[in-house]
């Protein structure tokens, strides 16, 4: 079986630098095309930024690494320093700046370029942060759809409460008239909420195991994962922070890891008290056809257990 192609689309952010290093280290399966960089959990000069950063962690300098859009589509951009750092990869101990470069091409270009040059559902989108580059390629070429295999994308909630508000996810709550243009638009989903990332929690045990690789990969990792950590436990009660992004990763890497349920999804973007609120029909009480395979459940051992395979091989 080929790898399959891949765009991953992401706001680096620590767990979205250890979901690219899992992509990276996992060439037999996936064939990551390119990294578009979205403004989120830090702005976008700095989310490109670190995705180059990882890059060259990854020993990959050669892949293409573009920036996308600065700011959501209609509300300011919200950022999340406190969680992140304000480098937005805080704790990784890595060289500041890059020396591999940005690409020209606009993140937007270069989703559109590589869809409508593939075979109908050839391509495989990854969304990591919020979905603005997605839903701009989407408007700006419809026709994208019918290149596009699955979105599978780590955002929103489900059954549970919201992290970024009491009812919204910080990537769907960041941008969500991009989420909601991306839930129409038709094409396959699969979405990780809260729901299921919170049950892979970076426990000191897990962390241990990944800092006894005892690589420079692993080291960047066990630091960015300390950092990272550092709030979680007493926000959540927890003994450590959610891999959010990585269970995106993980899935293409190992599905059975993971259980969910087709149902529809949709999203609120016109109650100011719950804007961005993903609105999952998990009983099927309107009728709606479903639209995505929506996760709860996942074997977290076996999620970490691939964490640090992948990660050994870097
Ligand atoms: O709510 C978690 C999501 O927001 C993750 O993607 C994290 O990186 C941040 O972008
Ligand atoms: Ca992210």
């Amino acid at each position: 079986m080929p790898p399959r192609p891949i765009i991953i689309d992401c706001d680096p952010g620590q767990d979205d630098a250890v979901a690219l290093l899992m992509a990276l280290a996992s060439p037999e399966s996936l064939k990551v095309l390119g990294i578009t960089c979205v403004a989120g959990n830090v702005p976008l000069e700095l989310t490109q930024r670190n995705a180059r950063r990882v890059c060259e962690l990854a020993g990959r300098p050669d892949l293409p690494v573009f920036a996308g859009c600065p700011r959501p589509l209609i509300l300011p951009l919200g950022t999340a320093e406190a969680v992140h750092g304000q480098s937005g990869l805080d704790g990784s101990g890595l060289p500041d700046q890059p020396t591999m470069p940005l690409q020209d091409r606009h993140a937007v270009d270069f989703i559109i370029d590589t869809c409508l040059s593939a075979a109908d559902g050839e391509i495989t989108l990854c969304p990591l942060g919020p979905m603005t580059n997605i839903a701009v390629a989407i408007v700006k070429a419809p026709k994208i759809v019918g290149k596009i295999r699955e979105i599978i994308f780590m955002g929103g909630a489900a059954l549970g409460p919201g992290n970024r508000t009491p009812s919204a996810e910080f990537n769907i709550a960041t941008d969500p008239h991009a989420a909601r243009i991306v839930m129409e638009a038709g094409a396959p989903l699969v979405m990780f909420g809260l729901d299921v990332t919170h049950t892979v929690i970076t426990t000191p045990t897990r962390l241990d195991a990944i800092r006894k690789i005892g690589t420079p990969v692993a080291e960047a990792v066990s630091g960015m994962l300390s950092f990272y950590d550092r709030h979680d436990p007493e926000r959540y009660g927890e003994p450590g922070a959610p891999l959010h992004d990585p269970c995106v990763i993980a899935w293409l890497l190992q599905p059975d890891l993971f259980r969910g349920k087709e149902t529809h999804v949709a999203v609120e973007t016109t109650s100011p008290l719950t804007l961005g609120r993903t609105v999952v029909d998990w009983w099927g009480v309107t009728g709606n056809e479903p639209n995505a395979i929506v996760m709860d459940r996942a074997d977290s051992d076996g999620f970490y257990a691939l964490v640090v395979d992948r990660l050994s091989r870097l």
